[in-house]
């Protein structure tokens, strides 16, 4: 039992919102996903955004290391899902929704190829260490000319311990500058976060292109 899911069953999930996220309704636009798109959304939680994405027409494919979200995402849309276990993955699907319970790192490319990606509290969930092999897996699994929306969270990262793991501008330029073109469209800085003790901190939006 990891972490996660000790948090996925005492409900500790503090990043989960019942609400669509903002900068994801006010930027997709600007990614230009084609209606058709497969939005991938790595470390998908049961996030409502999923929803959202489905609503523009796309199929969306969640990868999520705990099996309680997934059946609770689709339980609160009356979807009963099938069921294929693939290895060490369960594949859950219900159109226009695949959700593969199971570790991100253990998806092959054979069962994944997205035309588009959303990362809202997914990179910033993993520590520095592991985010070379992260940014290897979200290419592995998207196709050329894939785009995306990212969505960081940075601050001192010595004034909290993680998760979430402060993922500042410069180390996203670092991993993703060899392999996708990369575009800042909004920096916004975290007043509000001061009450959690931090004293200063920011979210970046940007959009990526996988060359
Ligand atoms: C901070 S939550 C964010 C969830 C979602 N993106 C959202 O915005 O609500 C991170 C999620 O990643 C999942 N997770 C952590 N490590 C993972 C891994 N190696 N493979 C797949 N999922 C993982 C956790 O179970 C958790 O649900």
């Amino acid at each position: 039992m990891t972490n996660w899911h000790e948090r996925w069953m005492s409900q500790q999930t503090g990043w989960h919102r019942a609400v669509y996220n903002d900068l994801l309704l006010k930027h997709w636009p600007t990614v230009q996903a084609a209606e058709s798109s497969n939005v991938l959304v790595p470390l998908c939680g049961k996030s409502l955004d999923m929803e959202w994405l489905a609503q523009q027409g796309h199929t969306v494919t969640g990868l999520e290391l705990v099996s309680r979200p997934i059946k609770d995402f689709f339980e609160e849309r009356g979807l009963t899902p099938q069921q294929q276990e693939i290895g060490k993955l369960v594949r859950y699907s219900s159109a226009p929704f695949v959700m593969i319970q199971g570790d991100l790192f253990d998806v092959q490319p054979s069962l994944v190829q997205a035309d588009a990606w959303y990362d809202r509290a997914a990179m910033v969930a993993l520590p520095s260490a592991m985010r070379e092999a992260y940014v290897d897996q979200l290419r592995a699994l998207t196709m050329p000319g894939a785009v995306g929306l990212l969505i960081t969270f940075s601050y001192p990262q010595h004034e909290m311990g993680g998760p979430p793991f402060s993922l500042p501008d410069e180390e996203v330029a670092a991993l993703f500058s060899q392999h996708f073109e990369l575009q800042c469209l909004e920096q916004i800085t975290l007043d509000d976060e001061r009450d959690r003790g931090f004293s200063s901190s920011y979210s970046s939006v940007y959009k990526l292109i996988r060359r």
